[in-house]
């Protein structure tokens, strides 16, 4: 065995050790794209009007008070499964109402409770963002966030 690492040996160990993490990192990614268009998500119920909800959503930036499925500000509440904390499994126009009723109410003006703005969206838009976060609410998350208040 030899005493010290050669010059060649150390470059193998990096070469090697970079193909080897890489591959791995490779694979991961693979899987896990995999895993998303098959396991967590229903690429089938994915519609045009959940990808324009998804616009309705990102052109108005409710990221930047909300999170949905963890990414996000926290400012806001949890939005990912707003749908199911509205009871829109059992009920699905009762909770599409009740979106559109809370969109048309803000701001509250609720002295002590946070605000939020009044976006003045339109029937369709109020119903795409229905649709995507009814959507949203069927990925498969497992089991995150832990509690129903997100
Ligand atoms: C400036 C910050 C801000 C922005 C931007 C914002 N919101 Fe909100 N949102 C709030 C706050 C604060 C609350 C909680 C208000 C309360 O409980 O009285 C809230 C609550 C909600 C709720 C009810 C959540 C629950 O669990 O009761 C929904 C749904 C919602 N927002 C949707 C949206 C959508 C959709 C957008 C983008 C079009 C958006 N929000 C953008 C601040 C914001």
């Amino acid at each position: 065995m030899a005493e010290a690492l050669t010059k060649s040996a150390a470059r193998n160990v990096f070469y090697g050790g970079s193909f080897f993490f890489f591959a791995i990192f490779v694979g991961l990614t693979t899987h896990s794209h995999y895993y998303m268009n098959t396991s967590s998500t229903d690429v089938s119920t994915l519609s045009d009007s959940v990808a324009r909800g998804k616009h309705v959503w990102e052109k108005n930036s409710c990221i930047n008070c909300h999170s949905i499925l963890g990414e996000g500000a926290y400012f806001a509440p949890e939005l990912g499964n707003v749908w199911d904390r509205w009871g829109g499994k059992e009920d699905p126009a009762g909770a599409r109402e009740t979106l559109k009723a809370w969109m048309a109410a803000q701001p509250t003006g609720i002295e002590g409770r946070r605000q939020m703005p009044q976006f003045n969206l339109t029937d369709q838009e109020l119903n795409d963002l229905a649709d995507f976060l009814e959507w949203t609410s069927r990925i498969k998350t497992q089991n995150w966030p832990p509690n129903k208040a997100g």
